[in-house]
């Protein structure tokens, strides 16, 4: 016994251990482990806002996650009900996401060098929990894993969810079980590979859509979905536009071009049937 633990997470707390009498505020909320996981490296005023921003965010994508993990259960059972409500709570945590850039633009430029070189090589852009939510949704990018190459659990848990039909897919699926016509390269593809967008799936979309009250939850869903879509933009619009506020047109700490680099991802959109089919409405 060397006294040495593995890296992880702590073990949760046993609950058949737990007495209700004995909870209290802190402890059933670990804020022993949440509040002591700050270190401002060099104690520049802006730090601790930089860092909290960054472990809130992560932490509404760690329910967002969650919520998407039970819709996708949903999803998958055909109980598309209970699938709503958790894609309404997502929506709701989209717009506190993006909420968050009107906190962080009170941050200045020369508030942000005092520390900018402290983050090396770090960067948003190595978020596992960020590129889950966007394989979740559809985007699929397989060479984003290699970035995770040295860290085997969570290179794992990214490609789970690179090789798991998304919410999308799950949606397509059923589609086709309603009597729309998808062809297998659709519903039966392999669910690691991008989604291309299929002209029988905007067929699809635009029968819904012509008559809602025939298949009205298909309907909700694809509403509900394009309006997560339009929440994701958001967020990448505001980021854009803080982090333009705080860099400018300076490269990004992860290598990237910086806004630029931010920019082009305005131009990717998610479920795009349900955009393109507006048009062919
Ligand atoms: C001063 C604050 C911030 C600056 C200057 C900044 C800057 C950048 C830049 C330049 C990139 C492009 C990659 C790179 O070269 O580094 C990026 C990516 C990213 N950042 Fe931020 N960021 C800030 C705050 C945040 C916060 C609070 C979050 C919340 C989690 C975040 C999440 C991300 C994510 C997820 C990406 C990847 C986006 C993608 O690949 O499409 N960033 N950030």
């Amino acid at each position: 016994m060397t006294g040495a633990r593995e890296a992880g997470p702590p073990a949760a707390p046993d609950a058949q251990a737990i007495v209700a009498s004995e909870v209290t505020y802190s402890g059933g909320l670990r804020l022993d482990l949440i509040l002591n996981a700050q270190f401002p490296h060099l104690g520049a005023h802006d730090e601790m806002l930089f860092i909290v921003i960054h472990q809130a965010s992560e932490l509404w994508m760690k329910l967002m996650l969650h919520e998407l993990a039970a819709a996708d259960r949903h999803l998958a059972a055909g109980t598309v009900r209970p699938a709503l409500k958790m894609l309404a709570r997502i929506k709701r945590v989209q717009e506190q996401l993006t909420q968050s850039w009107n906190v962080l633009s009170t941050m200045t430029p020369v508030d942000f060098l005092a520390f900018r070189h402290a983050l090396g090589a770090s960067s948003g852009f190595e978020s596992f929990q960020y590129r889950e939510i966007e394989f979740r949704l559809g985007y699929k990018r397989g060479d984003f894993l290699d970035i995770y190459r040295r860290d085997p659990a969570t290179h794992g848990r990214l490609k789970a969810a690179l090789e798991a039909p998304s919410i999308y897919d799950r949606v397509l699926m059923l589609l086709a079980k309603a009597g729309h016509a998808l062809p297998a390269e659709v519903v039966k593809r392999d669910w690691s590979k991008p989604y291309v967008p299929h002209p029988a799936v905007e067929e699809a979309w635009k029968a819904v859509y012509r008559r809602p009250e025939a298949s009205w939850e298909l309907y909700e869903l694809a509403e509900s979905l394009l309006d997560i879509s339009d929440r994701f933009q958001h967020w990448r619009h505001a980021h854009a536009t803080a982090v333009e506020r705080v860099i400018g047109m300076k490269p990004g700490t992860g290598g990237s071009a910086g806004v630029p680099y931010l920019r082009r991802a305005l131009d990717h959109r998610f479920f795009p049937e349900l955009w393109s089919m507006r048009t062919a409405l």
